[in-house]
């Protein structure tokens, strides 16, 4: 149990780093919790226009738990890898430094599925990209992307990984609920709307 204590301690500080408010900064770009949605993640960078800073803040929001994850992989094991993964995705959230006012998990949530599995992980960014691509909400492909998961688990053999999925799915949900407000009121701003 220490271990696995460890390993859910280390997952939470690696994830609660909120890598969207410290590019946006170090670009100049103002505090990122004034600007559009308000949220921290990469989609609320871009609508500063700064592809390149939003790029960065994907790949260190997913990094941060995919990391973490592979780190418990190796180092310990599959169960302590599952804990750091969903203590990554907590941290992000729930970040103690913004009073636990986090992000929507979303970049988090699809580092540690490539780490946990990579072609569960590979077949979530997919369904991400083509639900984002077809609605241009960046939303709807978390939405599509979180719902898919457990179920691209179970047709990939990777019934293991159902329970925390399921898990996720819903706290994808949950954070989302400010957007899906908006998307059935037809307010939600389409990916490169200001
Ligand atoms: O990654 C979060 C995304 O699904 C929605 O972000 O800024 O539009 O609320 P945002």
């Amino acid at each position: 149990l220490p271990v696995i204590a460890l390993w859910a301690g280390l997952g939470y500080l690696a994830g609660s780093v909120p890598f969207g408010i410290v590019i946006a900064r170090a670009f100049g770009l103002g505090d990122l919790r004034k600007i559009g949605s308000g949220n921290i993640g990469a989609t609320n960078v871009l609508r500063t226009g700064n592809k390149l800073a939003a790029l960065l803040t994907l790949v260190m929001d997913s990094g941060k738990g995919g990391f973490m994850t592979l780190a418990a992989l190796w180092l310990a094991a599959p169960d302590a890898a599952q804990v750091a993964a969903f203590a990554a995705f907590l941290g992000h959230c729930f970040p103690i430094w913004l009073r636990f006012a986090g992000g929507k998990g979303v970049a988090t949530f699809l580092g540690i599925l490539l780490a946990l599995g990579w072609p569960v992980g590979l077949a979530a960014c997919g369904t991400w990209l083509v639900a984002a691509l077809a609605t241009r909400y960046s939303s709807v492909g978390a939405l599509v992307a979180a719902a898919a998961a457990p179920l691209w688990a179970l047709t990939l053999g990777r019934g293991d990984l159902l329970i925390l999925l399921v898990a996720l799915a819903a706290l994808v949900f949950w954070r989302h609920s400010a957007n899906i407000a908006r998307l059935r009121a037809g307010t939600e701003t389409r990916i490169g709307q200001k």
